[in-house]
């Protein structure tokens, strides 16, 4: 037996495709000021994690069709334009990053209230990705803190950074 989404669960859903869609649009707001400060690596390894939200937001445009439901879209609210340093900039997508798996942690207790299994199954996916997208941030920031005000430290860790691969 198949079972159609909850008015409120479709709602959801379509809230977080949004949240995921704002998440692509901050990260290519960050590749784009850093490729205009002259750091080639960290704008790269922003348009990845850009391009990886994009997924994230697809995912949940699949979802929600797949069960019948109606996908809305729902405007995009302009991101900030510049950061005042890579450590101001990698340290907002941490606290962005927090942010979002608390949605998801919301949207699992939701899941679970509605005894929405296959939500269930689908999430827990973006449970464990949302403690690899913290992970991976944690080690950026500790070395921006550890660089501060070196120029040829940050350039080497630009350098670094630019070696990300999209998936
Ligand atoms: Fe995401
Ligand atoms: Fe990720």
């Amino acid at each position: 037996m198949t079972m159609t989404l909850r008015t409120n669960v479709e709602k959801a859903l379509n809230d977080q495709l949004f949240e995921e869609l704002a998440s692509f649009y901050l990260y290519l707001a960050m590749a784009a000021d850093f490729a205009a400060k002259q750091l080639p690596g960290m704008a790269r390894w922003m348009e990845v994690q850009a391009q990886e939200e994009m997924g994230h937001a697809m995912k949940f445009y699949r979802h929600i069709l797949e069960r019948g439901g109606k996908v809305t879209l729902q405007a995009l609210p302009q991101p900030q334009t510049s950061w005042e340093s890579p450590l101001a900039a990698f340290s907002a997508a941490l606290a962005h990053e927090q942010h979002i798996t608390s949605r998801i942690h919301a949207l699992m207790d939701l899941a679970r209230g509605e005894k929405d299994y296959p939500t269930e199954a689908f999430l827990q996916w973006f449970v464990n990705e949302q403690v690899e997208e913290e992970a991976q941030l944690e080690p950026i920031i500790h070395r921006l803190k550890l660089v501060g005000d070196h120029p040829p430290a940050l350039f080497m860790l630009d350098r670094e950074l630019a070696a990300r691969e999209a998936d």
